[in-house]
Order: structure tokens, then C-alpha cells, then sequence
């Protein structure tokens, strides 16, 4: 392989991460637009944190011969489609679907494949919402359609997915039966912990409804203060 050869290669790999990068940087503005707005209109946030990841070429490759590809970017473009991932962490369960709605019915997004682990928990007990997402990524000479996966998912969820993540790869993936008996049961507390905060919320949102919360007042020294009003007068 002559060095000019080489070169162009390292050029072409380089160029092939650089669109999952961008696509990443836009799945993410897109989901900080959703949670920002949603700030303005309900004053709430039904995003706890967002966390973004690109896998390395080292891991590509190894994904790439564990599934047999060819080792060609048009190959793995199309075989390996999380090589760019988001994870969105969610307060409630109940924020889950509308965010997911909301991503997917945008007018550039693809849903590409879709894997419910809420309604159908895998044996282990994960639970999380997985997305395949498309989109595509404008450069100076060409349009790139790049996949992105996105899991969605409660912080119960999260928190029991960090550990089986970290005792899967402590016991190298041979994991004690009692152990994966413990961790389900886990799951299904966390499952639990979901439902009961999920009750919690919808109580204290009807608390809001029946007081009529405005949530354009607030009360200063026994008066109220009318925000918008007040907003107003200082822009006289
Ligand atoms: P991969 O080939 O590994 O990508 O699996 P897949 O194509 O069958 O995808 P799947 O949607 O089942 O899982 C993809 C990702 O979800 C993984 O890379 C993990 O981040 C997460 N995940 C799936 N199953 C589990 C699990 O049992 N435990 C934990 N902690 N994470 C999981
Ligand atoms: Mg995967």
C-alpha cells in the first residue's frame, strides 16, 4: 500500500467519525431545544441529565469482526448503528413517550428501529427505551444520512443499568446465579420505585390543578406579584 494510498484512508476514516460527531452534536441541540422550551412552558424539566458518547474506531472494528462485516465504511455505515449514542435520562416515567414522540415527528428525523425494553424488560430485568434515529448531516460537498441510537430511560433505570454494567464486566461477563437472581430483583424494585414515583407526581400535579397554581404569580411579603406585569413595567 503506497503512503499516498494510506493517507487518503486515514482521511476517508477520519471524515466517516466526523459525521457521527455531527450528528451527535445535532440530536443533542435538538433535545436541549425540547427540554428548554418545555422549561418555559410547564416550568419543569423532564430531563435529569443527557450524555453523549462516540464509539472508537477500536471498538467499531472489534463490533465489526465479532458480527463478521466486511471492513468497509459503506459496511459498517450500515451494520453498526450505534457508533454514535445518546442517553437521555428522564425524571418520570411518564416524561418518557411524549419526549420520544417529540424527537421522532420531527420533520429530519428517521426512525429507523425502535426496541421498547419498558414494555418488554429484557430476562435480566434492563428496562430503557432504545431508538435507531437518522438524520442528516449537511457538508461542504455531500448530505450524509447518519444513524444515532438514543436510550431513553428513568433514573431508576439508569441507576440499575451503571451496576449490572459494572458486575457484568467484574465477573468478565460470567456473572454467579445468585447474583443475576439478586440483580433481577433489583430490577424489579426499581421497576417498583418507577411506579410509586409515578403516583407521586400525578398526586402532586392534581394538588397544582385543584389550588389553580399560576405559575405566572408569586408571593413576596404576603403580596402577589403578576410576573408578566412586573416585566412590563421595567421594560418602560
Ligand atoms: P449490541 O450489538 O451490543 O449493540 O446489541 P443490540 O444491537 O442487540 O442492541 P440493544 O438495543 O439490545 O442494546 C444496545 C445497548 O443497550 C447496549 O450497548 C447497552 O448500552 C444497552 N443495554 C442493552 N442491554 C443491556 C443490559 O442488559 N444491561 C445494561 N447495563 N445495558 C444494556
Ligand atoms: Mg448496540
Amino acid at each position: 500500500m503506497n503512503q499516498e494510498y494510506k493517507t487518503e484512508h486515514m482521511r476517508e476514516l477520519a471524515r466517516f467519525m466526523m459525521t457521527y460527531k455531527f450528528a451527535l452534536d445535532e440530536i443533542e441541540t435538538k433535545i436541549n431545544i425540547l427540554q428548554q422550551e418545555f422549561q418555559f412552558l410547564h416550568d419543569y424539566m423532564p430531563i435529569e441529565h443527557i450524555k453523549t458518547r462516540l464509539k472508537s474506531p477500536d471498538s467499531i472494528i472489534k463490533k465489526a469482526i465479532r458480527k463478521n462485516l466486511e471492513l468497509s465504511i459503506p459496511s459498517l455505515k450500515k451494520a453498526i448503528q450505534d457508533i454514535a449514542g445518546v442517553r437521555i435520562t428522564c425524571s418520570f416515567l411518564s416524561d418518557i413517550y411524549p419526549l420520544r414522540d417529540m424527537l421522532v415527528n420531527q420533520e429530519d428525523i428517521r426512525l429507523i428501529q425502535e426496541k421498547d425494553y419498558i414494555k418488554n424488560p429484557k430476562p435480566n430485568g434492563y428496562q430503557s427505551l432504545h431508538l435507531i434515529l437518522e438524520v442528516p448531516v449537511f457538508m461542504s460537498d455531500r448530505q450524509e444520512n447518519v444513524c444515532v441510537e438514543v436510550q431513553i430511560r428513568t433514573i431508576a433505570m439508569d441507576f440499575w443499568a451503571s451496576l449490572e454494567h459494572k458486575i457484568f464486566y467484574k465477573y468478565n461477563q460470567e456473572v454467579p446465579e445468585r447474583l443475576l437472581l439478586e440483580l433481577k430483583k433489583a430490577a424489579d424494585t426499581a421497576g417498583a420505585l418507577d411506579i410509586h414515583m409515578a403516583d407521586l407526581h400525578r398526586e402532586i400535579g392534581d394538588i397544582k390543578e385543584a389550588r389553580g397554581d399560576d405559575l405566572n404569580t408569586i408571593v413576596i411579603d404576603n403580596q402577589t406579584v403578576h410576573l408578566p406585569e412586573l416585566l412590563m413595567k421595567m421594560m418602560e
